[in-house]
């Protein structure tokens, strides 16, 4: 499957939304967990504020988020992937019933311009046709002074040692074990998507025009996952 292919990326993580979260587990040790912790620690999302994670897929971030924040109301998770979707009101059901889930496109929400305070995308921006656009809308949506923390892989352009580990990493040690469970096709696409995925620098410069006032990046895992920081 190309990246940028929105229809079949849509497909893709339909097929994927069952073993999702079982795998992402095993493919980071349990520690997107941290990462993700890491990321609203940053942000600190607070009670009140209204925030969207953009890219939901099943779920994990916006629950996260209702627990960081203790409250489950004003928060809403947006995916293109409908299974995903299902998944995530099942994860949210007993705990977190308030969190509002839609089913779109981040690249073209419909949601109304400067209404959130904050925004999160969590390996979602490097799966956009256009992370640009994905930008640009997000910006959109966030209140002036609002804030954003999109997590992703890290498209690595310099350090030979730090990219020999990503590619040993997702050819030897993710692939394999997601072909035992019928999905090698479906994960080797995490490669693909980093072919074109903006480094940091670039993905700095992709927001401030988008509108952003302020753009920093952090990496994280030894080089291996970034985040975006942004201000809107
Ligand atoms: C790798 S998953 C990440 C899920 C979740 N954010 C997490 O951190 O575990 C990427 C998600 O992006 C979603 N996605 C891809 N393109 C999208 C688009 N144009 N609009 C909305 N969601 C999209 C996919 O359906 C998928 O659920």
């Amino acid at each position: 499957m190309k990246p940028g292919n929105t229809k079949a990326i849509e497909e893709m993580f339909n097929s994927i939304s069952s073993k999702y979260d079982f795998l992402n587990d095993i493919f980071s040790f349990g520690l997107h967990r941290l990462w993700k912790r890491k990321l609203l620690d940053i942000l600190n999302p607070t009670y009140g504020e209204k925030w969207i994670d953009l890219c939901c897929g099943t779920g994990d971030m916006s629950i996260l988020l209702a627990s960081y924040m203790k409250s489950s109301k004003n928060i809403t998770g947006l995916d293109s992937a409908f299974q995903a979707l299902l998944v995530a009101r099942e994860r949210s059901r007993k705990k977190h019933s308030s969190i509002e889930w839609i089913h779109g496109d981040a690249i073209e929400t419909n949601l109304p311009s400067d209404y959130f305070d904050g925004l999160l995308i969590g390996y979602g921006l490097r799966n956009l046709s256009s992370p640009e656009a994905g930008l640009r809308e997000a910006f959109r949506i966030l209140k002036r002074g609002g804030r954003a923390g999109i997590l992703d892989f890290r498209s690595i352009q310099d350090g030979y040692i730090q990219r020999l580990f990503q590619k040993i990493y997702l050819s030897m040690y993710v692939v394999p074990i997601a072909s035992v469970f019928g999905l090698g096709k479906e994960y080797s696409y995490i490669k693909k998507s980093l072919v074109n995925f903006p480094p940091g620098s670039e993905q700095i410069k992709l927001a401030l025009s988008a509108g952003f006032k302020k753009a920093e990046y952090k990496t994280l895992a030894m080089g291996q996952m970034g985040i975006l920081l942004l201000s809107a």
